[in-house]
Parts: structure tokens; C-alpha cells; sequence
């Protein structure tokens, strides 16, 4: 099954290997999942609520009892595409293979549609006891990936088979379990959406219709396929944008130089906010009268994309957007992409307001190489990976 989104629940169960599972949280953090822990009661002997909210970078609540009213094994549940549980000890395997909830793991477990796998680690009389043999039996024959500890050296004196496995090993079969698409994986995507506004006074802007939906989706869809994403955002609101850095800016010149900073570090940019081409000379301290608002002097704002052009190094890909009212005329867009120094122009006709605000797009697009692909009407969800698509193939 291929994972759509990369959100993921990991569980802690209360063994001693509960510590390795701060590395497979950062390796699996590596393979672009936004990771919520949700430690068991027992395993907080182990390792405290704090290394795992450090390391996740979200707050960690073990507890079914607190936020009662946001119902959180539900939300949990329905906020993710895998559970991951390691170490998986004996009880946690009993509890799963029963269907017994006593807790919020187990009962996120329980309320999931997610596919699952749960990584035991215990002594080995424990792993050999019949009644956890008899649990991973009936586990394997639902579905659940059920990993192969490792022989070795346990705590004490004892060796066997029950050690948590290698996290290397871990990763790789999830990998195999569920298709993660990460083919953007080690990429630094940046990528501006929204539309820049321009202060008049402080209650009047000069700004635009941009609703930001397509650079959101182009940043959702470069995450989901491993990409590291830097979201420029500007007078947008955002839902869900875990695993995404995202700078909020306004004005033209916060864009700027927000991109002066990010820019060099990434390896593609995807311009799609809609930039005020030009700002009023001067802001005015105080509110204009409306008598006195007949004319507003402009300046033109510089072209951020063509400006980072220029810089760029060889190996980054830039990708610009068109927003045109009846956008027959190809050729001029050709000229914008040519004129801008860009790579790749998403030229999309937006007459009658047909795409601001909406959630399906359509248009060209147009390739420095003189080649042009057609998008008709389309999720633009889909335009965003057919774009991430195009990139890669620049990004070799
Ligand atoms: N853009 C930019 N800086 C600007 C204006 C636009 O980086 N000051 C970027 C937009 O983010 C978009 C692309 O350039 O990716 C094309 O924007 P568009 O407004 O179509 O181009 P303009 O240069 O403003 O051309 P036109 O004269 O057609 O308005």
C-alpha cells in the first residue's frame, strides 16, 4: 500500500530498549514523517515525556483522561498513516492481539484504519512463551507487520532472541511494509505561497486575490515525498503543516529576504506566491482620510524570482508561475520564463476567477527546453506532484 500523507504514531512500550527508540524516531523523521509518540504509562520509568517531545518537537500526552473533550484516541487515530510501536513488549503484543484498550496507545491502536507494526523486544523465554507465540501468530494473520527481534545480549546476563532490532533494519522494513514514495528524499524543496501585500497606512494594503492553495499543496506534496520544505507563506491561513518550516512574512521586502536566507541552502524553489509588483512610494504613519486618497504614487518592486536567478548555482531549479487572464498566448509566456531565468513556468489562465480560491487548476507546463505539458482541469494536489515530477527530472 503506498502511504498518501507521512504522519505517524509512535508508541513507547516499557522495556528498557525504550531509548533506542529516540534514534528510530529521528530515522524515521529522516524518511519524512511528522512523528507523535504516544509512550505507555509504564515505559515513562524509562524514558520521560520531555526526551520525547524534545525530539518530536510536539507535545506528548500519554493520557486518555486530559483533553477528554478532543476525544483523543479518535483524533489520534484518524490523524495518521502508521503506527509504529517499539519496543512492543509482551503486554503490549497480548493487549493488540485481544483487542483490549486500557489505555491511549491501545486504544488509538484499536480506533485505527493505519496500517501497523509493532516491534517486540523482550527476554527470550518472554519472545518463546507460547502465549506471546500464539499472539504474534494471530497479529501476522491480520496484517500487522510484526518485526523479528535480534539475537544478542540482553540486560543482565541473558542472550538470545528478543532484542530490539537493529534501527537500520527497522526502517528498511517498514519501508518494504508500506511504499513511501520517497523519491525526494535528502531534497531541499523552498517554496513561497500566498500573495505579498503592500501597506497604504496601517489599515490599507495594495494586495491580491492569491489564496496560497497551490504552493500549500506543492509544500504538502514535497514533504509527503521526503523533501525537507521551507514554506515562504504570506497572509495566508494554513491547516496542518507538521514537518514543514514555514515563515510568515507580509510585505514584499520580508519575502525578500526571507528567500536571501533560504534560498541557497535549498535545492528548488517553487515561486508561487503572487507578488504586489509594485508598493506605494511611501507608507503613511496615519490613516489616509478617504478625501484625501485620490492618487497613491507607486514604485515598482524588484523581481525576486529573476533576482535569485541570477545567483543561483548551477544545480538548483527554479520554477515560476503565470497567473494570465486569457492565457492563449504561450509564446509570451515562454518569453516570461526566458526573461525570468527560470526553468519551469506553470502558465494557468485565471479569467473570470476561475482558479483563485479554488481547489482544481488548469494550464501549461512550459519547459526552458522549448517542450510544453498540458494540465487540463486537476486537483491542484495533482498539478503539485506533476510539477514536483518535472523538478526532479531537472534535479537528476
Ligand atoms: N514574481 C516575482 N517577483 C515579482 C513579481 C512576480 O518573483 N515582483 C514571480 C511570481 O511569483 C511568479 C512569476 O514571477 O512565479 C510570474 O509572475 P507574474 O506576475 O506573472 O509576472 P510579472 O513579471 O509580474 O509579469 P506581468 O508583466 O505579466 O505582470
Amino acid at each position: 500500500m503506498t502511504l498518501q500523507g507521512r504522519e505517524l504514531i509512535l508508541g513507547v512500550g516499557g522495556g528498557i530498549s525504550a531509548y533506542k527508540s529516540a534514534d528510530l524516531l529521528r530515522r524515521l523523521q529522516d524518511v519524512g514523517f511528522g512523528v507523535t509518540v504516544i509512550p505507555t504509562r509504564s515505559s515513562l520509568n524509562f524514558v520521560g515525556t520531555s526526551t520525547w517531545e524534545a525530539l518530536s518537537g510536539r507535545p506528548v500526552n500519554p493520557s486518555l483522561w486530559s483533553s477528554v473533550h478532543e476525544v483523543p484516541h479518535i483524533k489520534a487515530a484518524r490523524g495518521t498513516n502508521l503506527i509504529v510501536v517499539a519496543p512492543a513488549t509482551a503486554d503490549l503484543l497480548a493487549k493488540i492481539a485481544n483487542g483490549i484498550c486500557d489505555d491511549l496507545l491501545t486504544n488509538t491502536i484499536s480506533a485505527s484504519k493505519s496500517p501497523i507494526v509493532l516491534v517486540p523486544a523482550m527476554h527470550p523465554e518472554m519472545w518463546l512463551n507460547q502465549a506471546t507465540v500464539a499472539n504474534v501468530t494471530t497479529l501476522r494473520a491480520r496484517g500487522i507487520l510484526v518485526i523479528e527481534p535480534d539475537e544478542g545480549r540482553m540486560t543482565g546476563e541473558d542472550f538470545g532472541v528478543g532484542r530490539y532490532p537493529e534501527v537500520s533494519r527497522i526502517v528498511s522494513e517498514i519501508s518494504k511494509f508500506v511504499d513511501l514514495n520517497s523519491d525526494l528524499l535528502g531534497k531541499r524543496i523552498l517554496v513561497t505561497a500566498g500573495g505579498t501585500r503592500e501597506a497604504i497606512d496601517p489599515v490599507r494594503y495594495i494586495g491580491n486575490n492569491s489564496s496560497g492553495k497551490q504552493g500549500l499543496a506543492i509544500a504538502k506534496a514535497a514533504r509527503n515525498r521526503g523533501a525537507e520544505v521551507v514554506l515562504v507563506s504570506a497572509n495566508i491561513a494554513h491547516e496542518n503543516l507538521d514537518g514543514i518550516k514555514t515563515i510568515s512574512v507580509e510585505s514584499t521586502a520580508q519575502m525578500q529576504e526571507a528567500l536571501s536566507q533560504e534560498f541557497p541552502l535549498c535545492d528548488a524553489i517553487f515561486m508561487a506566491a503572487a507578488v504586489a509588483d509594485a508598493k506605494p512610494t511611501r507608507i503613511n504613519s496615519e490613516k489616509i482620510k478617504k478625501g484625501a486618497l485620490n492618487s497613491i504614487d507607486l514604485e515598482a518592486n524588484p523581481d525576486l524570482i529573476a533576482a535569485l536567478a541570477k545567483t543561483a548555482k548551477p544545480s538548483q531549479v527554479l520554477i515560476a508561475f503565470a497567473a494570465e487572464t486569457g492565457a492563449k498566448d504561450i509564446k509570451a509566456a515562454q518569453d516570461k520564463l526566458a526573461r525570468k531565468g527560470v526553468h519551469l513556468l506553470f502558465l494557468n489562465d485565471v479569467s473570470d476567477g476561475a482558479i483563485f480560491g479554488s481547489d482544481m487548476t488548469s494550464g501549461f507546463i512550459l519547459n526552458v527546453d522549448g517542450s510544453k505539458i498540458a494540465c487540463p482541469q486537476q486537483s491542484k494536489d495533482t498539478l503539485a506532484d506533476l510539477l514536483l515530477d518535472q523538478a526532479l527530472i531537472k534535479l537528476g
